[in-house]
């Protein structure tokens, strides 16, 4: 029985969720319509879409970035992927998309929220080829050794890692750009990087978060209620988490930009998205 103004727990929920404090896996889970979230989340992600109302088509348009560069990797010969960050499965996880190309393929998810992997094992079942494991990119050597990773992930072949809206949950001081390092460092010779992030032009060129509009200054303070909070970097700083790879064309743009289906799929403002992508090779 529900206690008035406390939410019931569904039956998916693990015992360890704190209910009371929103989460960017479960306020993305919202915008792309999906059904795993909780009152807190949704709270917070109403009152985002209020000031911001483009946000929940900034997800969908982040998210078939995603398919695009899965497919694009496939057709490139890559039948293994490390999703980091990958979230709360919602339609067309990379498992299905990649395997659908090639049944064969092969598909790590990792995230750091105990949602998203309660619910990653759910969808998985019985796929010999799919595994989850719980970890913080934060400590690549957990995902790096781990016996998860080491039963799907061939390190002698290519390999797609997959850091997609998820590196804008680091703060400058957890050196993105290092931990990119460590799994360069493991990657075979043909490898390749699939990264997306929200993006702030105006915000660092001022150093200052006067220079944006009210809404999204108060957008920001919003995610900070989150188990994580947001960092947006520049064009030039995301460039550079590229490095040691290559970009493939088009190189780093606004998410709907990159290698569109057909060109309507752009649509008439990409900078709307607020997120930048690429997908690069490793050298
Ligand atoms: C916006 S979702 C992106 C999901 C998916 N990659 C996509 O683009 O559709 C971001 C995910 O990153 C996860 N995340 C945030 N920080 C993380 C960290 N340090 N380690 C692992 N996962 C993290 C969150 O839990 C969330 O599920």
């Amino acid at each position: 029985v529900g206690v008035i103004g406390v939410e019931k727990e569904p039956a998916w929920v693990p015992e360890s969720i704190n209910l009371q404090l929103a989460s960017a896996a479960r306020i993305y889970d919202y915008f792309l319509g999906g059904a795993h979230n909780f009152a807190v989340d949704r709270d917070l992600a109403r009152q985002i879409l209020a000031l911001v109302p483009g946000s929940a088509l900034s997800a969908q348009a982040n998210r078939a970035f995603l398919h695009r560069a899965v497919r694009y990797l496939v057709a490139q010969g890559v039948r293994q992927f490390i999703d980091i960050g990958s979230g709360i499965p919602t339609s067309g996880n990379v498992h299905e998309v990649a395997q659908q190309l090639d049944p064969g393929a092969r598909v790590l998810y990792v995230d750091r929220d105990p949602i998203a992997v309660a619910h990653s094992e759910t969808i998985i079942g019985d796929n010999p080829n799919v595994g989850v494991l719980q970890a913080d990119l934060r400590r690549p050597k957990d995902i790096l050794q781990a016996p998860e990773l080491h039963d799907l992930i061939d390190p002698a072949e290519p390999v797609a890692v997959l850091m997609v809206a998820v590196l804008h949950f680091l703060a400058p001081g957890d050196r993105p750009e290092e931990l990119i390092a460590q799994f360069h460092a493991a990657a075979a010779p043909g490898s390749y990087l699939v990264l997306s992030h929200g993006h702030s032009e105006k915000l660092h060129r001022s150093g200052n978060l006067d220079v944006l509009s009210p809404d999204d200054r108060e957008v920001l303070n919003l995610y900070q209620q989150t188990s994580g909070g947001i960092t947006l970097r520049s064009h030039a700083q995301i460039q550079q988490l590229f490095d040691g790879w290559a970009l493939v064309e088009p190189g780093l743009v606004w998410v709907p930009q990159w290698r569109p289906g057909w060109p309507d799929e752009v649509g008439p403002d990409p900078a709307s998205s607020s997120v930048v992508g690429g997908v690069a090779r490793r050298i």
